[in-house]
């Protein structure tokens, strides 16, 4: 430990600023306009692998965005971890919400404000920099594997191939992801379980063209209006999910597991401060940590339609459209529930309407095992940290990489995340704490130390 200490204090400066250095790549890779500052973000990430001391680094070229592995084999008969993070971005906008520009990092009261700061550059480069120094003081205890993908955020559709492809390069004893929340740095957590993801694209047609909506308004249906009323129509007056069949495969949590789940630390009162909202929302029966850890959701992405722009239009918009995606649990599969979407909606289109249903990116729910050996290096890496026990919790958000490792690899995950909600993730002013940051570097090298002891 104290050797983490002195590497990190002697080496702070350095350590910051190259994080910066990735964070000014403006790596979004939902937009075609960044493709170069992508790739020369994967280019940067691959020098810096090997720069750490990494073998047979290579910047992997996929149908999209490359992926860099890089290795270091000590030791065929030790164990190996498998490193996944990503270095694409979600899109900045809305750009007039940041208070400084997201891809030139700031720091504000102790924050790194940029686009990426945590979710999730700054806490996969926590990985390339403990691995720098376990190098660097010899003391890298096991076999390390590193994936670092660009496309995650854009549902990582070229990975499923890159994994079947190297299967033997890519075995490994366990993934180690850190790109999922902590409750707080007072608390401590590691997830337990991740949500799948179904996501489409509706668009409602109403009349062959705009209309005049005083000479039309009256005689012919808005597109816009039936499309509110059929989404406003896919949740019961419970919050349930009115969609017949949607929780066929759902599983209920065991009365000791809602109670561990629910045993974490919560305020709704700071809670809906930190959102200025009066009430929370969700499905009745269940708490908050339920709703979003362990319960199905649907949430509307995005809606538009008719006249937006400055000042009025009186328009009666031919098209309406949303980008709609539900959060599935385990058991639920994205394919089924995607089909039963579309089946529901088009069946609750009224005459007046045409619709038209895109699938888009999918992903499957993941759970990962408590009493595993990774587990209990991770319980043990965060308890030494942070001085405190880890409490396990069930994360909202999706990674589609944690089912699939599993699936194609047999390899299970441990979510080892340093990053909070409140970080604003996906958000404009996205941060993250430098404190974390180097709370991040000082624990994985623990990880790594007690995943080899344990492994014995
Ligand atoms: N890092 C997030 C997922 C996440 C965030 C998990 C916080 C748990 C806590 C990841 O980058 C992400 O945003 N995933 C997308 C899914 C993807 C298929 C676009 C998501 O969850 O919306
Ligand atoms: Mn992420
Ligand atoms: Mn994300």
């Amino acid at each position: 430990m104290q050797v983490i200490k002195h590497y990190i204090e002697a080496n702070k400066q350095r350590l910051l600023d190259e994080l910066f250095e990735l964070l000014r790549f403006p790596s979004v890779s939902a937009d075609p306009k960044y493709a170069p500052d992508v790739l020369n973000a994967a280019d940067y990430v691959a020098k810096k692998l090997n720069d750490a001391g990494a073998d047979k680094v290579e910047v992997c070229q996929t149908a999209g965005y490359p992926i860099i592995y890089g290795e270091k084999i000590i030791d065929a008969s030790l164990p190996t971890v498998l490193v996944y993070g990503h270095y694409d971005v979600q899109p900045a906008d809305p750009l007039e919400l940041w208070k400084t520009p997201p891809f030139e990092p700031t720091v504000r009261d102790g924050k790194i404000y940029a686009r990426g700061a945590c979710d999730d550059k700054g806490q996969f480069y926590m990985h390339v920099k403990a691995f720098e120094l376990m190098m660097q003081t010899d003391t890298l205890p096991c076999n390390i594997k590193f994936m670092i993908e660009g496309e995650e955020e854009v549902g990582s559709s070229n990975l499923g191939i890159f994994v079947k492809a190297n299967k033997e390069r890519l075995k490994a004893d366990v993934v180690l992801i850190s790109d999922t929340s902590m409750i707080s740095m007072e608390h401590p957590s590691l997830e337990t379980g991740l949500r799948g993801l179904s996501y489409l694209e509706v668009e409602v047609t109403g009349p062959n063209r705009d209309l005049h909506s005083g000479v039309y308004g009256g005689a012919v249906a808005n597109p816009a209006t039936i499309l509110a009323k059929m989404i406003a129509s896919l949740h019961d007056d419970n919050n349930h999910i009115a969609i017949p069949g949607f929780y066929d495969d759902v599983t209920e949590l065991t009365p000791t597991e809602r109670a561990e789940l629910n045993a974490a630390p919560y305020d709704e009162e700071e809670y809906k401060k930190d959102l200025d909202i009066a009430e929370v929302w969700g499905e009745k029966g269940y708490t908050t940590f339920e709703r979003t850890g362990t319960r199905p959701t649907l949430e509307v992405n995005g809606i538009w339609g008719g006249y937006t722009g400055e000042g009025a239009k009186t328009v009666l918009p031919s098209k309406a459209s949303a980008k709609i995606s539900m959060r599935l649990v385990p058991n639920q599969t994205s394919d089924k529930i995607t089909q039963l979407f579309t089946d529901h909606f088009l069946k609750i289109a009224p005459p007046y309407v045409k619709v038209k249903i895109t699938p888009h990116h999918g992903g499957e729910p993941a759970v990962t095992p408590t009493n595993s050996i990774a587990y209990k290096a991770a319980q043990k890496a965060i308890a030494e940290s942070f001085g405190k026990q880890p409490i396990p919790t069930r994360g909202g958000g999706s990674i589609p990489i944690v089912a699939l490792f599993e699936a194609e690899l047999g390899i299970k995950t441990v979510l080892m995340g340093f990053g909070l909600d409140s970080d604003a993730l996906h958000s404009p002013n996205e941060k993250y704490d430098i404190f974390n940051y180097y709370k991040g570097i000082e624990t994985i090298p623990l990880f790594h130390k007690y995943f080899a002891e344990l492994s014995k």
